[in-house]
Order: structure tokens, then C-alpha cells, then sequence
């Protein structure tokens, strides 16, 4: 049977020299890719305790809306700069290449809730470090952070230690 890695397309030099591009497309325009990715992320909840996902716009919203289906939770989109259109707060942030800023409906979260935050994949951290203070600022706990894919060389997972995290498939 076909593993989760075994669909993901890797593209050198992309969208920069010297990237390898972990691209997810792969993974979703296969039924059984799409299938199999949601419910090994799915599996990464087990026996966890929370109350609401959230994804960080693109990618994040792809992988996170599915999970909050299926496990009957919310969902609240982290948008990219000047989206949303109530009050907000905002983080910015460098990524593996470039940097930008993120934002989250103030009344999204509300004090005490328990957060999970999904993304496609872990680089540097950057865009999941944002995301966690986001959900900080409004009062809420961040009890894990899932992603289909680590770029372990990147060291996400150090500047993310005080944070439960978990992976379904890692590059070195
Ligand atoms: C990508 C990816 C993660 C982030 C990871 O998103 O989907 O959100 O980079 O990098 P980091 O760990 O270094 O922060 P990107 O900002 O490229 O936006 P997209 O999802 O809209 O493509
Ligand atoms: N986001 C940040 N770095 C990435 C990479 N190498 N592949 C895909 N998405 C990314």
C-alpha cells in the first residue's frame, strides 16, 4: 500500500535556487493520496483534548478544514495581511523565503479555549510561531501543532520546543 511520502512531488529550485519544494498538489489530486494524508494527520489527534482548529491561509486551510470535519471541531482561518474584515490582530514573520504578516479575527478565539494548529508543512517555524501568538493574544492555549510534512533540517521544532508538535512524514 501506498504511503503518504510516496505522493508528495519534491521540485528543486523552486519558487528560489538552492529550494527543494515539498508540493502537497500531488497529495490532493489523488482520491486516495487526499484520503490517506487527512486521516494520518486525523491519527496525530488521538487522545487529544482541544476545542478548535486552526489553519494558517493556504495551505493550512486545505489540510485544516478536513480535520475539523471529521472531528466535528471548528474551524478558524489565520489569514494572510488586510483579509479579514472585523478586528483583528496581527503578526509578522520570516519564512524559508520571504517574510509576511498574518491575522486572526479577535472574537475567533475566545479565552481558555484549547487550539490546535494545522499547517502543510513546518519549514523554519516562522509561520507557525506567528500563529501561536495569535491564538496567545486572545487568551487561548495552543495544545498541538500538526503538520503533514517537517522540513527537519530547517529546525522548526526548536524554535517551537515549549510547543507539542507532530508530523506525518520528515526531510532531513
Ligand atoms: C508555507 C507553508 C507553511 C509555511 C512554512 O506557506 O504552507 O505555512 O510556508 O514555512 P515556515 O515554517 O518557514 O513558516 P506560504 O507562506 O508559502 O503560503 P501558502 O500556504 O499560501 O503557499
Ligand atoms: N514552505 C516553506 N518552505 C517550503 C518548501 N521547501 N516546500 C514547500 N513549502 C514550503
Amino acid at each position: 500500500m501506498k504511503k503518504v511520502e510516496d505522493y508528495i512531488r519534491s521540485i528543486p529550485d523552486f519558487p528560489e535556487p538552492g529550494i527543494i519544494f515539498r508540493d502537497v498538489t500531488s497529495v490532493l489530486q489523488d482520491a486516495e493520496g487526499l484520503k490517506l494524508s487527512i486521516d494520518e494527520m486525523v491519527k496525530l489527534l488521538d487522545g487529544v483534548d482541544f476545542d478548535v482548529i486552526a489553519g494558517a491561509e493556504s495551505r493550512g486551510f486545505i489540510f485544516g478544514m478536513p480535520i475539523a470535519y471529521a472531528l466535528g471541531k471548528p474551524f478558524v482561518p489565520v489569514r494572510k495581511a488586510g483579509k479579514l474584515p472585523c478586528e483583528t490582530v496581527s503578526q509578522s514573520y520570516d519564512l524559508e523565503y520571504g517574510q509576511a504578516t498574518i491575522e486572526i479575527h479577535k472574537d475567533a478565539i475566545k479565552p481558555g479555549q484549547k487550539v490546535v494548529l494545522v499547517d502543510d508543512l513546518i519549514a523554519t517555524g516562522g509561520t507557525m510561531e506567528a500563529a501561536a501568538k495569535l491564538v496567545e493574544q486572545l487568551g487561548g492555549e495552543v495544545v498541538k501543532m500538526i503538520f503533514l510534512i517537517e522540513l527537519a533540517g530547517l529546525e522548526g521544532r526548536k524554535k517551537l520546543a515549549k510547543y507539542d508538535l507532530a508530523s506525518v512524514v520528515s526531510y532531513d
